[in-house]
């Protein structure tokens, strides 16, 4: 089959065209079953392909037709020796690595700022977290990957870890230098797993950094959906062989995965595969010529800094993406909350995300050059009109720590616990979730000991204006931590 073809998708047409009578799910048959209002909404062509696993169809959980055959030709593209489709995001993907190489009680490498899926999966598999530190950024305030000296050292203090966990790029769009750290986990046969959320793009392109696969990395999780053109939801994981088997990662994607999984979902996938290999390079040159004349003109307003190549060169800043406009606002005396409030309010523009100190902006193929010039017309304006206030509340950057961990996040989890309020938590043991979202990175998890300066940290992201999830208490008032037994008199 070529590159040029999409089993899934033509099957699912084929099928359409075929307009057979249905006894089956979904009960709307083809949207005549459903609100009216919605229908008109969502279109005909949307409906018809909304089915499920019926034998024309193939079956993701065991699949030997139509979606083995796009799953190859994914696998092709990415350079990958298997590829799986996701209904369940990258989330979903993660977990499967993780649960596929790790049981209870078995190591893990982890850097700490890593996505809740992450964390998730190590509870749900009962792996006990080695945790390396990631390279801090103390002028921008956001952490960037781990470096190979780091990886060295976890593996040599632990040789049995069943599995290196690495980000690549980071949210931020900064990589490290994944191929080295690959060569030096598969010298202690260890295989590296990447959440690769954030670079679908980078196989297509050769001025980014190098993808999972290209790395030699044992397997990637791949937001299509995010930077690579499928819809929401969507995601891929791609496989090589050698250090993991094959069939527990099909076995634990099933297990993990719906029963009725969306073929609108996986018909995208098969379509974007295609756009990437066809089209990608050429449509991602076009990209990041628009990603840097932007940031050289954002460069040139007073007090704002859009980071660009000279972060490179530090042992965790080996490459970067630049289709990701990081644009540091602090310098203006605002927090990167007012300034996606602020763009929102006066130019109807939507960032990907901001924190205390910087907005991300990302550009894809599906921005043009009038988008970018509204960018920079926007922060302009924004820059001008906070000038005369500038002051130095954000100038001293602010990250949490890492606290200690006393507990696995698996026994924390399920053991006996209490709510306390949150100004008497310090020094207590967590037994929940509490992150900033997006981009998600646990603040504390299960087992940790609450420390007072993370707590100041959270209360900063409150005060501005930041989205603290995770714990059962929305307000934060009070937080579930380990039940403590006080002795009896
Ligand atoms: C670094 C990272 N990993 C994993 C994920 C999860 O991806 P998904 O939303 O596709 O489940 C995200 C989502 O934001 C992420 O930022």
């Amino acid at each position: 089959m070529s590159q040029h073809e999409t089993p899934l998708f033509d099957g699912l047409l084929r099928h359409a065209e075929r307009n057979p009578v249905q006894f089956h799910i979904p009960g709307h048959k083809k949207g005549s079953g459903m609100d009216p209002v919605f229908k008109e909404f969502i279109g005909e062509n949307a409906l018809s392909i909304d089915l499920i696993n019926i034998a024309p169809l193939d079956d993701l959980h065991q699949p030997h037709g139509i979606i083995k055959e796009a799953q190859q030709l994914a696998a092709e593209a990415f350079g990958a020796d298997h590829t799986f489709f996701s209904v369940q995001g990258t989330s979903g993907a993660i977990m499967t690595m993780i649960m596929a190489v790790c049981g209870p009680g078995e190591k893990i490498i982890v850097p700490r700022n890593v996505h809740k899926s992450i964390m998730t999966a190590i509870v749900f598999s009962g792996a006990v977290p080695i945790f390396i530190h990631p390279e801090i950024d103390k002028d921008l305030g956001i952490s960037h990957g781990i470096t190979t000296e780091s990886v060295t050292r976890a593996l040599t203090e632990h040789p049995d870890a069943k599995g290196l966990l690495v980000i690549n790029p980071t949210y931020f769009g900064i990589a490290g230098d994944l191929k080295q750290i690959v060569d030096i986990a598969h010298s202690f046969n260890v295989p590296v797993l990447v959440d690769e959320a954030h670079g679908v793009h980078i196989h297509f392109h050769e001025d980014l950094p190098i993808s999972a696969m290209q790395a030699g990395a044992d397997m990637a999780a791949t937001s299509v959906h995010k930077l690579g053109g499928s819809m929401t939801q969507s995601s891929i994981l791609n496989v090589r062989e050698g250090l993991v088997s094959v069939n527990r990662v099909q076995t634990i994607l099933s297990m993990l995965t719906t029963t009725s999984t969306s073929y609108i979902l996986l018909a995208s996938l098969d379509t974007a595969r295609r756009h990437l290999a066809i089209n990608g390079h050429q449509i991602i040159e076009q990209t990041l010529k628009h990603a840097q004349e932007t940031r050289k003109k954002i460069n040139e307003i007073d007090h704002l800094y859009c980071v660009g190549e000279e972060i490179l060169g530090s042992k965790a800043t080996y490459d970067y993406d630049p289709t990701k406009l990081i644009v540091s606002v602090k310098n203006l005396g605002i927090s990167g909350h007012d300034a996606e409030k602020w763009l929102r309010d006066r130019y109807n523009i939507e960032v990907e995300l901001s924190d205390l100190y910087n907005i991300l902006c990302i550009i894809t193929p599906g921005d043009t050059k009038e988008d970018c010039e509204l960018l920079v017309k926007a922060l302009t304006e924004m820059a001008a009109s906070f000038k005369g206030t500038v002051q130095s509340r954000y100038a001293h950057v602010m990250l949490p720590d890492i606290p200690l961990l006393a507990l696995s996040p698996r026994e924390a989890f399920y053991s006996e616990t209490e709510t306390v309020p949150l100004d008497e938590s310090a020094g207590r043991i967590m037994a929940e979730f509490m992150m900033v979202y997006p981009p998600g990175i646990p603040i504390f998890i299960p087992g940790e000991i609450i420390t007072e300066e993370n707590l100041r940290y959270v209360k900063e992201n409150v005060a501005a204006g930041l989205p603290v999830q995770g714990p059962e208490d929305e307000e934060l008032k009070t937080l579930r931590v380990i039940r403590e037994r006080k002795p009896i008199y």
